[in-house]
């Protein structure tokens, strides 16, 4: 896999994995090659700073029937184990240093993408080999570490190839940078998909409990980027026992590895739902494509004013019929309110999956897109 990387606006550059950036002009970029572009785009705009008001989250407290929104079980007594108690070290500085301060805070866009769009069939097909591994949270890992060289990216965002932007830049840069959260999704799912994903060589380290499913789609501040670079513990708990295939559960590590492990390392520090849109209303095991046809304004208009987020979770029901064991595999949905600093907004900055026939009605659409 490679690793493309774009510095906006005014240019961009495209890098293997393992080559260093070669910047590029954008005037000399054409539109193929732009489509072409595979992994990391590190988008750079320094307007703005950052705008501190306090958080209030209100969300856990609207919402019943939830994990977070529930009292907590008392914790039963642990002891650690001496990896924990560094990792556990490491990570609490982390999370209490002082947010560098920049001049010029920027934003690093990343795409991870399986190869070039023509392809993109085929490329599906060989990125299913590795789809739900950990070769997925290292792509995301070497990404991470690319874009934190710039010591002015203070937000960092993973989008794939099907993604389109939902805003304007400034919209974005804003929603982003003045809040203290990192968009990462995060949720409880009771059923076979969730919590059923879970295996007991996970501990002692990661119990049950604490097990969360979520969108790999995420964006995270400074800080949490770190964080994930730092973590060697936990990540190799899910590289060695979060796999897809029977005997690992059907583990994919890309939908738990991150929700659990800031559900443990700092649970108030994400908000729990990712910033892009996608589909699973279909009940697939994949979500919506759109197509040409699809794409209007008033799609992407629908899109972003959802102001709630909505989790399809599984939940298994087992139901004894003489000597059938029926297995009744049920999806429920999740509702909560984007609670953005306090404040009920749309949730969604960007949006998938696109299919590339999509293209030219997305960029009709975006000439004419006023919406802030
Ligand atoms: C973000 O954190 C800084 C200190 O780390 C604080 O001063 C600021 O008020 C916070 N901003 C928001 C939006 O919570
Ligand atoms: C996210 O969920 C956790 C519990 O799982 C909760 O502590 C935290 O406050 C939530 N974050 C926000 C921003 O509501
Ligand atoms: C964008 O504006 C042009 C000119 O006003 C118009 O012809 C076109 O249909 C518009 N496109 C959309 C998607 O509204």
């Amino acid at each position: 896999m490679s690793v493309c990387c774009l510095i906006g606006r005014p240019c961009f550059s495209c890098l293997s994995a393992t080559s260093t950036m070669a910047p590029r002009n954008r005037s000399s970029s054409r539109r193929p090659l732009w489509i072409i572009i595979l992994i990391a785009f590190v988008c750079a705009v320094g307007l703005g700073a950052y705008f501190y008001t306090p958080r209030h989250y209100t969300t856990c407290y609207l919402v019943s029937s939830d994990a977070c929104s529930s009292q907590p079980p008392p914790e039963p007594v642990r002891v650690y184990t001496d990896d924990e108690i560094a990792a556990r070290a490491i990570m609490r500085d982390i999370i209490r240093a002082r947010p560098v301060q920049s001049k010029n805070p920027k934003i690093a866009f990343m795409f991870l993408t399986p190869s070039s769009l023509p392809f993109e069939k085929l490329w599906e097909k060989f990125f299913m080999v590795i789809w739900g591994t950990i070769s997925m949270i290292d792509a995301e890992k070497r990404l991470l570490a690319h874009a934190l060289e710039d010591p002015e990216n203070q937000h960092f965002v993973l989008l794939s190839e099907s993604c389109v932007p939902l805003h304007n830049f400034d919209y974005i840069y804003s929603y982003l940078m003045e809040t203290n959260v990192s968009f990462v999704d995060c949720f409880d799912d009771p059923g076979p998909h969730g919590s059923g994903r879970y295996s007991e060589h996970m501990l002692p380290e990661i119990v049950k409990r604490d097990w969360r499913k979520g969108a790999q789609w995420f964006t995270v501040k400074r800080q949490h980027a770190i964080l994930i670079l730092a973590d060697t513990l936990y990540y190799g708990k899910f590289k060695r026992y979060c796999k897809p295939g029977n005997e690992w559960h059907n583990c994919y590590s890309d939908e738990h590895y991150l929700p659990t492990l800031f559900n443990m390392a700092d649970p108030t520090g994400i908000a729990n739902w990712s910033v892009t849109h996608v589909d699973w209303s279909e009940g697939k095991w994949h979500p919506k494509v759109y197509r040409a046809v699809d794409t209007s304004f008033e799609l992407l208009k629908s899109i972003s004013s959802i102001d709630e987020s909505i989790r399809v979770s599984s939940n298994a029901k087992v139901n004894y019929r003489w000597t059938y064991l029926v297995i009744i595999v049920q999806h429920i949905v999740q509702r909560r309110p984007c609670m953005w600093n306090g404040m009920k907004r749309p949730c969604y900055l960007f949006a998938r999956k696109f299919y590339p026939e999509a293209l030219d009605n997305l960029m009709n659409i975006f000439s004419n897109y006023t919406i802030i």
